[in-house]
């Protein structure tokens, strides 16, 4: 994604929507939210985002997008241009891909590794409560799947395959949804579903703590790739007259309801195969641990989860060719060597890290960075997320509100349509996203330096 004079720009609204709605549609929406719905408490999680996703979610979308199409360059050069000492904004959020891409392709190499599993026909093995376990603890195999999936980006961002990728993605994915939907609607109607379902859908306000909310955001910057340049960039490719405030609510909705439905299918599995109690427990490995449950005791169910791990990793492929483009176009602009050097030293740059990660389930599993029982995946995944993000998204909201002016935004937001919401995205730009994220910041340093318990 070069800062060319003439930039190439997305096909009209559709081809807009669908570029951003593919990055947005990942691991985040099908392993990291409903792990974390489980954790915190379900409905009230549920219910946390959803508020958060049409309000500050819908600001800081519709600011990145006016930013990048005002501009027509990608983050650094957007904020440079705007003002010259926000550059830095730009170089925080480039930190974002950098850190996600490593343990994003471990979560991808354990996707590929549950593909082999159905096709060699282990799917009743996968069904038992150690597989999973076995699998991260151990050393090569882990490592083995996880090289296979950065190759897998690698190799098609070298050759420059994306739009095939993105082609058959198109495709895969109306298929991904239905079979998700028939999935859901196999677990809830299973006995036992409903007190999963319950505590699901059921906001239970006695578990509403500041942690909450600092997941909440985290995790809707990670889904919808917000606080991290990717949007800025995108904006850059959007034509003059497309409609900002409506695509910004295609994304949100397509993206936040496939989010929802994968909950749907996973978080009342576990109450169906292994009780209510274990929720809050929940880890990175749900999605791993509960699904080859529920293929197992499905008709057919051994082929349709080959399938539909055929499926998920064709959503994080989509994903992590984004990432690793976005990684390579950050060294391309500071280091004068050609494309296919750069798509290497990255390559083996995100094994290397991503080896922390991989690693921390096994022989590395004695460092727990942020108390008992985590792991390095969870700290890369936790100084993303909650740490960085949250920071972007801040100086964000004080650089539209107060340095450029929200102004500025809405102008761009103009050139194509009504600007319906114009109210309530100043407000939340303005006042209720920096003051909401400074408290959530600080109300969680406190809370892991164990200050305070909020
Ligand atoms: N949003 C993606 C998902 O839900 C993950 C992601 C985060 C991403 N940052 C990105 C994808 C940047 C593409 C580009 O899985």
């Amino acid at each position: 994604m070069e800062e060319t004079k003439k930039r190439s720009t997305f096909s009209g609204k559709l081809g807009f929507v669908l570029a951003a709605a593919g990055s947005a549609v990942g691991l985040g929406n099908l392993w990291r939210f409903p792990y974390l719905a489980a954790k915190y408490g379900g409905g009230i999680f549920l219910l946390v985002y959803v508020l958060l996703a049409v309000t500050f979610g819908f600001a800081l979308m519709v600011a990145e997008i006016a930013i990048g199409r005002k501009t027509g360059l990608s983050v650094v050069g957007a904020y440079k241009k705007l003002n010259k000492k926000w550059a830095f904004v730009g170089y925080i959020s480039a930190a974002v891909p950098i850190i996600i891409l490593p343990y994003y392709s471990v979560i991808g190499g354990w996707v590929t590794k549950y593909i082999g599993t159905y096709v060699s026909g282990q799917g009743t093995a996968a069904a038992n409560a150690d597989y999973f376990s076995n699998f991260i603890s151990g050393t090569w195999q882990p490592i083995i799947w996880f090289g296979i999936f950065v190759l897998a980006t690698a190799l098609i961002v070298i050759f420059g395959v994306e739009k095939g990728v993105e082609r058959v993605s198109k495709v895969m994915m109306p298929i991904l949804v239905v079979l998700t939907i028939g999935i859901a609607v196999y677990v809830i109607t299973r006995p036992g579903a409903s007190e999963g379902l319950k505590y699901y859908l059921v906001p239970d306000f006695s578990q509403l703590t500041s942690k909450t909310f600092l997941a909440a955001i985290g995790q809707l910057f990670y889904s919808l790739s917000l606080a991290m340049g990717i949007m800025v960039t995108y904006g850059s490719y959007m034509k003059k007259d497309v409609n900002i405030e409506n695509s910004v609510f295609q994304i949100e909705m397509f993206d936040s309801g496939f989010a929802l439905l994968a909950g749907l299918m996973i978080v009342p599995g576990v109450a169906v195969f292994s009780g209510v109690e274990d929720l809050n427990a929940s880890g990175p490995g749900l999605m791993f641990q509960v699904l080859p449950q529920v293929f197992d005791n499905m008709p057919g169910g051994h082929v349709i989860g080959g399938l539909f791990f055929v499926l998920v990793l064709f959503a994080a492929l989509t994903s992590s060719i984004s990432l690793m483009e976005t990684v390579v176009s950050i060294f391309q602009d500071k280091v004068k060597l050609p494309r296919r050097v750069i798509v290497i030293l990255v390559t083996i740059g995100t094994f290397l890290i991503g080896l922390l990660s991989s690693l921390g389930f096994g022989v590395l599993s004695f460092i727990e960075p942020l108390g008992e029982g985590t792991s390095l995946l969870d700290f890369f995944d936790f100084i993303s997320n909650s740490v960085i993000m949250p920071i972007v998204a801040l100086l964000t909201s004080i650089f539209v509100g107060y340095v450029v002016k929200t102004k500025l935004v809405s102008d761009e937001v103009k050139l194509s349509s009504k600007f319906h919401f114009e109210k309530m995205f100043v407000v939340m730009i303005k006042y209720i996203a920096p003051i909401g994220l400074v408290l959530i910041l600080v109300s969680s340093v406190l809370n892991t330096l164990g200050i305070v318990t909020i």
